[in-house]
């Protein structure tokens, strides 16, 4: 046996005993005659000592270790002079009779504790190494624990996991696909799955009425913090049921997840918004609730009184931010810089400031009696001592721009609080998007999407104005701000699906070639059915607190989509090309 005993385990209670611990050396110093080594495994840190009175042969090996050796090291467990209250293991240390080393390590190009000096790119060349650091063990040990509670929650409920393919022929989920060329095909390529989406509806024609799979998915998409090229879901589908079904029994996962994971209680029910309020109120259709702030219609008290920028617009909208009211000039020109930037894009910011003795002060008086202001003010929800701040333009997109300063002045006042977890289904989504710039409606949620069974006269129209009001029981999971999972309640009949594709744009040929196995696979009796997906790095990474994904996932690629550590994506030889019929047009690599 390697080791007796992990590095986190040993309290007070074990002083006297003989024991062997196996690990990496964090740290070794001497003083005063003694050495001082601190030992870590996955579980934890041991302080080791070598005492001044050992044989002179343990001493030179204790003094021999360098940082990252892999040692074996046996001793008694004594109590502590010093102890240190930090560590679980603080109270004792293990006085050492021998050390064997059983491997040794060049000097880590970084320091390996909680807190590295290393920086994020050597850190991520050497991720084997940061894996070593315990936030990222919590972060996957707390990943780990997720997953398992989500696997007993749905088998609990009957739900099948069953793997889906990974070669497979485009999913449209609104993201770029990455494709696999084949070889014995030539000329035909492979896309990897964005989700499972067509395969857990056929699961649903076979049968298997209740599916789940915690599954990778693949987008080739911009990056983000929140945006891996490669994700996982927790993806799952249900038959025979309707949009209350699936919204109580992932209400119940979610539930599960908090209480058992994090000891927090959610509320129940969680609080349900429809798309058309998140959008007018929040400017999101992914709304954090944990503050308020909400965005106001002030149009018809801003119209009409000679201010031709405002006079010009579809919409007027305002916020109220709570006892900013003493910002300085400096401050408010800070923050209009701050919304002109090209990420937000407005064109101005106004503000309305309003005094503790009852006056107001706006960027507009010259256009504004103070009985105005105050109206528009009120409209915002201000009180005395708020700053309420203006944007105009297009009505969606200037909610989008408050919803953005919304957000900056929560995180400024400190009302975001990531252990405050405000969830949240967003429901009733459009069915349909309309793109200016191609010309054509895209799928909300996507191609599969049911349109409310009331509305159906309306998605067979062919006015751009019924089919933009067509619903769908589509919903999101939204947790403090980020979509954490959306599903829907899907078409499950061929004509219907056909309608759909029609709507989009696609051709009957083109529809048949990309979809023809889903609509015929409609014909055979497809039951009624509907699902979710949760991206469950997102759902890790909100219940670790974080907004980033990385280190939620062991081996993360960068913002570039690479994989820094195995140097990835990279050239493949002229041979291999060949055999897959490919010629490249980017620029010859750099030898
Ligand atoms: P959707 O596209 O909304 O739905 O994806 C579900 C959830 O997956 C997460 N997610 C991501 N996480 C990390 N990196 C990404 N690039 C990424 N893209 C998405 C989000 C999102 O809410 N097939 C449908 C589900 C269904 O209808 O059942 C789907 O994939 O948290």
């Amino acid at each position: 046996m390697y080791r007796t005993k992990s590095c986190g385990e040993l309290r007070l209670a074990n002083a006297g005993e003989r024991v062997t611990l196996a690990g990496w050396v964090q740290k070794s110093r001497r003083l005063g005659g003694m050495t001082f080594i601190d030992l870590r495994d996955r579980y934890g840190i041991t302080q080791l000592v070598v005492e001044a009175t050992a044989p002179e042969s343990l001493t030179e090996v204790a003094a021999s270790l360098g940082r990252e050796y892999v040692i074996q090291a046996e001793g008694e467990v004594v109590e502590r002079v010093n102890k240190n209250p930090k560590l679980p293991t603080g109270d004792i240390e293990i006085v050492l009779s021998s050390i064997n080393i059983l491997n040794k390590s060049v000097t880590p190009p970084f320091t390996i504790e909680e807190e590295s000096d290393g920086g994020e790119d050597l850190r991520a060349k050497y991720r084997y190494l940061d894996l070593r650091r315990a936030p990222l063990q919590r972060a996957l040990a707390l990943r780990h624990r997720m997953a398992h509670e989500v696997r007993n929650y749905l088998d609990a409920q009957n739900f099948m996991e069953i793997e889906t393919p990974y070669l497979i022929k485009s999913t449209p989920e609104g993201a770029r696909d990455f494709v696999v060329p084949s070889r014995m095909n030539p000329g035909t390529f492979y896309a990897l799955p964005q989700s499972p989406q067509t395969f857990k509806q056929l699961l649903m024609v076979a049968g298997y009425d209740r599916y789940f799979q915690i599954v990778r998915c693949f987008r080739d998409e911009d990056l983000r913090a929140d945006r891996q090229p490669e994700f996982t879901q927790i993806d799952c589908e249900m038959s025979f049921v309707e949009q209350e079904d699936v919204l109580n029994t992932f209400e119940g996962l979610m539930r599960r997840l908090f209480k058992n994971v994090l000891d927090v209680e959610i509320p129940n029910p969680i609080p349900r918004m429809s798309w058309y309020d998140a959008m007018d109120n929040y400017g999101s259709d992914k709304p954090d609730i944990r503050f308020g702030m909400k965005i106001n219609n002030i149009t018809s008290l801003a119209q009409g009184h000679g201010f031709s920028v405002f006079d010009s617009v579809e919409y007027v909208g305002a916020i109220a931010v709570e006892g900013a009211a003493e910002y300085t000039r400096k401050q408010l020109d800070e923050l209009t810089e701050w919304v002109k930037r090209p990420q937000i894009g407005a064109k101005g910011l106004v503000y309305i400031k309003c005094n503790a003795d009852g006056s107001f002060k706006s960027s507009v008086d010259k256009f504004y009696s103070q009985e105005q202001v105050k109206a528009m003010a009120e409209q915002a929800g201000a009180k005395s001592g708020d700053l309420v701040l203006i944007l105009c333009g297009a009505k969606r997109k200037t909610q989008g721009m408050l919803g953005t300063l919304r957000l900056e002045m929560g995180n400024r006042l400190g009302l975001r609080d990531p252990f405050n977890f405000a969830p949240l289904w967003v429901v009733d989504f459009p069915l349909l998007e309309w793109d200016d710039e191609t010309n054509r409606f895209y799928a909300m949620h996507h191609p599969f999407t049911a349109p409310k069974p009331e509305q159906m006269e309306l998605f067979y129209s062919n006015k751009k104005e019924d089919l933009e009001r067509v619903n769908a029981n589509a919903y999101d999971f939204v947790l403090n701000g980020t979509e954490l999972g959306g599903g829907s309640i899907r078409i499950h009949n061929a004509a219907v699906q056909e309608r759909m594709f029609e709507v989009l744009g696609i051709s009957k040929e083109d529809a048949e070639y990309k979809f023809g196995f889903i609509i015929n696979a409609f014909k055979f009796g497809a039951p009624p059915h509907g699902g979710i997906a949760f991206g469950f790095d997102r759902v890790c990474a909100l219940f670790g607190g974080q907004d980033t994904i990385r280190d939620y996932i062991a081996f993360p690629k960068n913002n570039q989509g690479r994989d820094v550590m195995i140097d990835s994506p990279s050239y493949i030889d002229a041979e291999q090309m060949e055999e897959l019929f490919l010629k490249s047009t980017a620029p010859k690599r750099e030898e």
